[in-house]
């Protein structure tokens, strides 16, 4: 039994997954995943989580760029952080996911060992301005979901260890757009990034592919 500051959860832990499952034991798996997902939306408060469309467009992305190293700015209680674990069982990669409240890293914590994907992600808890310039790339993603204000600082940052091939996705680009302004202009202007922006929730979202 793990109580948090909202709600007490009772679970059975999900069994540790294997490392390349078989598609039907994946297919499963992904449902048991998807209907805790859905529980945490309704029971893990002000985590401030992505849409589900929007976590389905990361699990895919994951996939399609067939990513092994992924970096995450932003993990609050892992909701995310776990759509795109659910695309690294496939692909075979590892997520790093920072995050500097100690509530929200311990929610992540609890919920990636719940879900036996704890081997798949490396979650800090850190000021990520201090910690991502400590990150060696190369990564093929990272998803900033972080304070807005810090988003243009957080691409030059990410922007020279990101793969040609790879991508970065940013969270908020159409709520928070003032406020990410410096951003905005950074992924239309670098003349290697081709940057499509989704509405697949009503924060908005882009994802900047890098030639
Ligand atoms: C919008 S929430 C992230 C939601 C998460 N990506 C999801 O969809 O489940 C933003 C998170 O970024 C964290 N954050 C903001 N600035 C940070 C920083 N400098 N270092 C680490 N975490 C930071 C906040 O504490 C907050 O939990």
């Amino acid at each position: 039994m793990i109580a948090t500051a909202n709600v007490a959860f009772q679970h059975v832990p999900l069994p540790r997954a294997p490392l390349r499952p078989s598609k039907r034991c994946r297919n499963a798996r992904h449902e048991r995943i998807k209907a805790y997902l859905d529980e945490i939306r309704k029971t893990q408060q002000r985590t401030m989580n992505i849409d589900v469309a929007e976590g389905e467009r990361l699990y895919h992305l994951v996939r399609e760029l067939d990513a092994k190293r992924v970096l995450e700015i932003g993990t609050s209680n892992g909701y995310s952080t776990i759509w795109m674990a659910m695309g690294l069982e496939e692909t075979g990669g590892k997520i790093i996911s920072v995050e500097f409240d100690e509530g929200r890293h311990k929610l992540a914590v609890e919920n990636f060992i719940k879900l036996g994907l704890d081997a798949l992600a490396d979650l800090r808890f850190a000021d990520a301005l201090k910690e991502v310039p400590r990150i060696d790339g190369p990564f093929d993603l990272v998803f900033i979901d972080a304070w807005k204000e810090d988003y243009a600082a957080y691409f030059d940052l990410v922007f020279p260890k990101v793969r040609s091939g790879g991508a970065i996705a940013a969270h908020d680009t159409t709520s928070y757009a003032k406020e990410m302004a410096a951003f905005l202009e950074r992924v239309k202007s670098t003349p290697e990034l081709k940057t499509e922006f989704l509405s697949l929730g009503p924060n908005g979202m882009s994802i900047s592919f890098k030639k």
